[in-house]
């Protein structure tokens, strides 16, 4: 068994993923990884691109032309892609709205995937997505599916994006959340799915703080053994 630790959050759109691995993360002084903002900035290079995800010559190009760099401070993830700093962008509309697309081709999983188990081989590293528990780390030492109310979770990220994109609706978002965990529990490669041996943390109701100390008490014995 190695002698780091990994913990794989893994669950639906919106659902708070980021800002329990991030609050964990802090808590533990592990390395926190959002794994979602990788599919971001490739989903933002094949708009800016106009790459045609069904066309896998123009895909396996583009994934050549893409060099993605991520590192932490104050346990953000700051992504740049070719060197261009892209940690705002990739969280706009736009890319919203394609990101589930460009994150269902085999071609881009892989290569993502590969990158992700590079950063988690030595470092104790909290990681979010969608196939961490079930693809990235099927060894991790503790893995947790998140999941809340729909309504919940698009009334928690209109809050999130009214500052910067004040003439967004909760339709618009109720809907692009609905097609996302449509598109990633339906894809063919490595779909949203609960690893059999992960704990649901159902936060509907919940606070971040009962959140982070329901995380905390399936770390803790993890830590105790090391
Ligand atoms: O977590 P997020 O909303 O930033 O993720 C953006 C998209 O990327 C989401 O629609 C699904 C995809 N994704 C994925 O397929 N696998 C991951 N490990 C992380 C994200």
């Amino acid at each position: 068994m190695d002698s780091h630790i990994v913990v794989a959050i893994d669950g639906y759109s919106s659902c708070g993923k980021s800002t329990l691995a991030k609050a964990l993360a802090r808590e533990l002084h592990f390395i926190y990884v959002d794994s979602g903002a990788m599919y971001r900035a490739v989903a933002l290079y094949f708009i800016r691109n106009q790459i045609d995800p069904n066309n896998n010559s123009q895909v396996l190009e583009a994934l050549k032309n893409i060099h993605l760099n991520f590192h932490s401070r104050d346990y953000e993830t700051h992504v740049t892609l070719n060197d261009e700093e892209v940690s705002s962008e990739i969280r706009l509309m736009p890319v919203s709205e394609n990101v589930s697309t460009v994150a269902a081709i085999k071609e881009v999983r892989h290569e993502m995937v590969k990158q992700q188990q590079r950063m988690g081989r030595s470092k104790n590293i909290v990681m979010d997505g969608r196939d961490i528990g079930t693809a990235v780390f099927p060894n991790a030492q503790i893995k947790i599916f998140m999941t809340a109310d729909p309504k919940v979770r698009a009334e928690r990220r209109l809050r999130e994006l009214l500052p910067k994109n004040p003439t967004i609706t909760l339709e618009e978002i109720f809907e692009n959340l609905a097609h996302r965990d449509y598109q990633d529990t339906t894809r063919l490669e490595s779909p949203l799915v609960r690893a059999h041996d992960a704990i649901i943390l159902d936060n509907t109701d919940l606070t971040q703080q009962e959140q982070l100390l329901f995380a905390l008490s399936i770390v803790e014995p993890f830590l105790e053994k090391k």
